[in-house]
């Protein structure tokens, strides 16, 4: 494997990921319109679902996840083939995190949420039909049984986990990295990152203790 080839790999990967860090914050935003109202959740998703620039957007979606996927598993394998002691040394130097060790294994579980996330939405709205339920319905009959409620909070914490090291190095991969610009970048990332991981977590939470909706629209 020659450098070149890894570091455009490297790059490949933080460009993906940037482009996906841009996806959650909307797909967050329509979610949390579950936690108001039952109409406005099912109209937000209607328009998601018939807008054309979103319909373009969808597939480059599942693009940038899989390039990011197949990506991050080459350089993983590639690493290992390197440096198969690299841990210790970077422990005994206190330079890296737990997040920024185990991203392959944050992010493998990831992947195993995203293919169950599919099947639970993607997959029935798309494909197979939805049993007569509104898209409003699916999330609060899927958040009403407690181990769904369990198996998606746990992975909104891997999420945050993975997105705390991922956010940073991404704008570090792509030459983003200057002693007056690093605060603001890691201080963006703090903030995008809590953002995130509170605001998907209370949306299960909430559906589960039927305390949503809460709006009169
Ligand atoms: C409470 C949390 C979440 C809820 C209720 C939720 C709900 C949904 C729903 C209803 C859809 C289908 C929308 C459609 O096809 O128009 C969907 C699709 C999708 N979700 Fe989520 N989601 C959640 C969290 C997440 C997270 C954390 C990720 C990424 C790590 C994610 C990734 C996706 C992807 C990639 C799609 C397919 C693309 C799309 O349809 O826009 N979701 N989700």
């Amino acid at each position: 494997m020659s450098q070149s080839s890894s570091i455009v790999r490297k790059v490949t990967m933080s460009l993906s990921g940037l482009f996906l860090l841009t996806f959650l914050p909307l797909h967050l935003l329509i979610n949390s319109l579950s936690l108001c109202s039952a109409d406005l959740f099912n109209d937000a998703v209607h328009f998601m679902e018939t807008n054309l620039l979103i319909q373009v957007m969808q597939p480059a979606l599942g693009i940038g996840f899989l390039v990011h996927i197949i990506m991050g598993i080459k350089l993983e394998m590639q690493n290992r083939k390197a440096r198969p002691i690299k841990y210790e040394f970077e422990d005994a130097k206190g330079s890296s995190t737990w997040a920024s060790r185990n991203m392959i294994v944050t992010g493998l579980l990831l992947l195993a949420f995203l293919c169950l996330h599919m099947a639970n939405y993607f997959v029935k709205m798309k494909f197979t039909g939805m049993d007569g339920q509104t898209a409003f319905e699916l999330v609060t009959n899927l958040f009403s049984m407690w181990y769904y409620v369990v198996i998606y909070v746990v992975s909104f914490v891997l999420l945050g986990v993975h997105l705390s090291h991922g956010f940073s190095s991404a704008f570090q991969s792509v030459g983003a990295n200057h002693t007056k610009y690093n605060p603001i970048i890691k201080m963006a990332a703090q903030g995008y990152v809590a953002v995130i991981t509170i605001g998907f977590t209370i949306i299960p939470i909430l559906h589960f203790l039927g305390i949503a909706p809460f709006c009169t629209l």
